[in-house]
C-alpha cells in the first residue's frame, strides 16, 4: 500500500523526519509530498526543500520525496495511493487536519486520512517555531537536522531571506 505524507516542509524539522520513519515502517511505499507553492515568505524553494528531505532519506528505501501542486487529492490518487498520513501534535491540530481530511475524501473518496501522534520531544515544534527560534539566534539543534541548519545559515549570508542574528 501507498501512502502520501504531504505538507510544507519549510523547513523539513526533527519532527516530520520523525513521522517520515515511523509511516515508512506502516506502508509499503510513501510518498512526502512537498507542496511547491510560491508565498513570499518562503525561505526554501520547492526544489530546495525536495532535495533536503531526499538527502535526509537516503538510508529509507521504500520513501520518495516528489513536489505538487493543485490539489493534494488529485496528486495521491495520481500515484495510486489511497492513504494520507498527517502528524498529530495538540488538540489545537484537530480541527484544521479533521476538515483538511473530509475535504480531500469528500473529493476522492478512497483516501482515508491517517494521524501519527507526534513523538514527546516534538510536540512542541513546527517549522514555524524552528524559523523563529533560528531568526532570533536562539539553539536549533533539537528542531532541525543540522544540514537543514546549514543551509538556513547560508540563506543568510546570502542574503536571500531576511533572517536576523
Ligand atoms: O505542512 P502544512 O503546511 O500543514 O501542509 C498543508 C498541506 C500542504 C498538506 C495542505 O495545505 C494541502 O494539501 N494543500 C494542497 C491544496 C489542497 O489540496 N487543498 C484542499 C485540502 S485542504
Amino acid at each position: 500500500m501507498t501512502a502520501v505524507y504531504p505538507g510544507s516542509f519549510d523547513p523539513v524539522t526533527l519532527g516530520h523526519l520523525d513521522i517520515i520513519k515511523r509511516a515508512s515502517r506502516l506502508y509499503e511505499r510513501l510518498i512526502v509530498a512537498v507542496l511547491n507553492n510560491s508565498s513570499k515568505d518562503q525561505v526554501f524553494t520547492a526544489e530546495e526543500r525536495t532535495g533536503m528531505i531526499t538527502e535526509l532519506c537516503v538510508g529509507l528505501s521504500n520513501v520518495e520525496v516528489a513536489s505538487f501542486s493543485g490539489l493534494l487529492a488529485d496528486f495521491v490518487r495520481a500515484n495510486k495511493a489511497s492513504v494520507v498520513i498527517r502528524g498529530l501534535r495538540a488538540v489545537t491540530d484537530f480541527e484544521y487536519e479533521f476538515q483538511m481530511a473530509l475535504t480531500n475524501r469528500s473529493l476522492h473518496d478512497e483516501i482515508e486520512t491517517v494521524f501519527l501522534p507526534a513523538s514527546l520531544q516534538y510536540l512542541y515544534l513546527s517549522s514555524s517555531v524552528a524559523k523563529e527560534v533560528f531568526m532570533l539566534g536562539g539553539n536549533v539543534d533539537s528542531m532541525l537536522p543540522p544540514e537543514v541548519e546549514k543551509r538556513m545559515r547560508l540563506k543568510t549570508k546570502q542574503n536571500q531571506y531576511n533572517i536576523k542574528r
